[in-house]
């Protein structure tokens, strides 16, 4: 089927979907939703059989939904409509959630119903449920109607119901004179990673985002009791929670000291027992061990890597190798496994271009350090998106085991041509050959889980229930091989083979000269598209590596 996606952005779960409807081998090309009359023009040329709305913030216009089939994706059960729908359940606590495919038509999300999923909902973040279970029940509601539409004989029923309000800022108050921890956890919750809780520090207004439990520390309600970090913890009636990160008025979402520095004036409250995992509290980098197998976790906020996280978690790396071990698995975080640098702390530094620079380098450093590691095995367990960056220093592991249902970007030119680093140019070809490099770099589509082993890019596709414990299982297996030593020798020997053929250093360098004419040269698109990317401008026009219908040759078939 010809389907033509109109949405806000190639979010995730746009790209999930693009990527489950192609591979099924029906042709998808996408527009941005940036007005109506392009988007009538984009209607004219792709001519589609169906028009879905993965992730819509408007309406789609009249002049469209009369004429063509149109189906929009709304994160709520059916009967559910209006926005901030993921907010409202969240707060409200329900025990179930789901995601609607229904028709567009004048009333918003009042529509007849082509196919629905439910999901247990999760004590979890907005964003992080957004792209986990609503993604997952977006796959398949959306399957469904598309097999729906195609069969010809279904007949969409309306299903009654009445439109929720927009969630206000006054819904979201904190009280931190008497909402306890889990209920300041919630509202913080409901909000990620957007719009936050409009709330202040030290006086100032600002939004909070980015909130973790704490198990034992106290003070009195409403005080910022210290920082660790790049986080602040702030005393509720019945603890404490921390805040990792704020967005101050005009300003765009950082880490809380950086946004807040006066907070390191406040006691530091660092963590006892080096990288060992602790009790609930703000820990970004975290290591735990069993049967011969260490696995260090990096809870990085949207995956983002700043040049300060990149260095500690290299220094938590070369500390794990000391250990008695002999596989190291690196999990990444919950969300993300990694984006790459952190394009925000870039974008806030006084030297955008030095702070690029000394992010790539902090990067490179680690993927350095797994690359050059011979005392274990390594493996990257990505149980949560990756992009850019993040893709290959997951590949700079021996094995690379992806959970089903992760998205993948392994490629850089979308952030204003940016060449990349992270020993791509060592890493890519050898899995996928050099023209399949050269094509993923190019055509900077998403890939999925599968699709990453079915090009021997990533080792192991592994089914998303029960992720971890096949992971730790399967880690654990390796490690307890009687000829991991032989096993280990043979892994020395390919890196110096290797290192004899073109030395690390050389990739590095190449890639880096590469990088610094991105970030210093006369072309200022990297800085451009960096400022475009952190402010969440919304889009002015569809690339046309996506909009397949704008391509110069594009023909409607006949
Ligand atoms: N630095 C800082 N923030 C980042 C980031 C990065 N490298 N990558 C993602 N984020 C943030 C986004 O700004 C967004 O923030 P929000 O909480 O304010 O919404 C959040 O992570 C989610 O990103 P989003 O783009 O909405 O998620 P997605 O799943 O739709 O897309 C990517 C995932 C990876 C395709 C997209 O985030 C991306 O292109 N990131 C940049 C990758 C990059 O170029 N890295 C630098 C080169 S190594």
């Amino acid at each position: 089927m010809k389907i033509l996606f109109i949405t806000h952005s190639f979010n995730s779960l746009s790209q999930r979907l693009y990527c489950e409807l192609t591979g099924r081998g029906h042709q998808v090309s996408i527009e941005f939703d940036i007005s109506d009359s392009v988007t009538e023009e984009a209607v004219a040329l792709f001519q589609p059989e169906l028009i879905i709305a993965p992730f819509l913030k408007r309406a789609i216009p009249e002049s469209i939904w009369s004429r063509h089939r149109c189906l929009i994706v709304h994160p709520g059960v059916p009967g559910d409509r209006g926005p901030s729908a993921l907010d409202w359940a969240i707060q409200r606590g329900v025990d179930e959630w789901g995601v609607t495919v229904l028709q567009a038509e004048a009333e918003m999300d009042a529509g007849p119903v082509w196919a629905s999923a439910n999901f247990p909902m999760a004590a979890t973040r907005k964003a992080s449920l957004y792209r986990n279970q609503v993604t997952e029940a977006a796959v398949r509601a959306v399957l469904k109607a598309v097999e729906r539409v195609a069969a010809g004989d279904f007949e969409p029923q309306r299903v009654p119901g009445k439109p929720h309000e927009l969630m206000k800022q006054s819904d979201r108050h904190i009280d931190w004179q008497t909402d306890c921890s889990a209920l300041v956890l919630a509202k913080l919750n409901a909000a990620d990673g957007f719009p936050g809780v409009a709330d202040s520090l030290f006086g100032q207004p600002c939004h909070l985002f980015d909130a973790w439990p704490e198990a034992t520390l106290r003070g009195v309600p409403g005080t910022v009791l210290g920082w660790r970090e790049t986080a602040i913890c702030r005393a509720t009636p019945d603890g404490a929670v921390w805040i990792g990160h704020v967005k101050r008025p005009g300003g765009i979402k950082l880490p809380a000291t950086l946004a807040f520095p006066e907070a390191t004036d406040l006691p530091e409250l660092p963590l006892a027992g080096c990288w060992k995992a602790a009790d609930p509290t703000w820990q970004d980098i975290a290591y735990e061990e069993a049967a011969g197998v260490g696995f260090l976790s990096f809870e990085f906020y949207n995956g983002a890597m700043s040049t300060a996280q990149c260095r500690r978690l290299t220094e938590a790396f070369r500390w794990a190798t000391t250990r008695p071990t002999k596989v190291i698995v690196l999990r990444g975080g919950s969300d993300f496994w990694s984006n790459g640098i952190h394009l925000n702390t870039i974008e806030a530094a006084d030297s955008p271009a030095d702070e690029s620079w000394a992010n790539i380098n902090a990067i490179d450093d680690l993927a350095e350090a797994i690359l050059r590691c011979e005392s274990q095995l390594t493996v990257a367990a990505v149980g949560g998106n990756t992009g850019a960056g993040g893709c290959f220093l997951a590949r700079a592991t021996d094995f690379v085991w992806v959970r089903d249902g992760v998205m993948l970007n392994p490629h850089y030119k979308n952030m204003g041509n940016l060449f990349g680093s992270e020993f791509w140019t060592y890493l890519l070809p050898p899995r996928v050959g050099a023209a399949g490099a050269a094509a993923i770099m190019r055509h900077r589509l998403p890939m999925t889980a599968a699709e990453s082993v079915q090009l021997g890019f990533y080792d192991a596709c592994l089914p998303g229930p029960g992720f971890a414990v096949d992971v730790a299982r399967r880690a654990a297996e390796l490690a307890a091989m009687p000829d991991i030593g032989e096993q280990l020798a043979a892994k020395a020997a390919r890196r110096a083979a290797d290192e004899a053929v073109k030395p690390l250093a050389v990739y590095r360098a190449a890639e880096l000269a590469e990088m610094r004419r991105n970030f210093y040269g006369f072309d200022p698109s990297y800085h451009v598209a960096r400022y475009h990317f952190v402010s969440r401008s919304p889009h002015s026009w569809t690339p046309r590596h996506l909009a397949r219908h704008r391509d110069l040759d594009w023909k409607v078939p006949a």
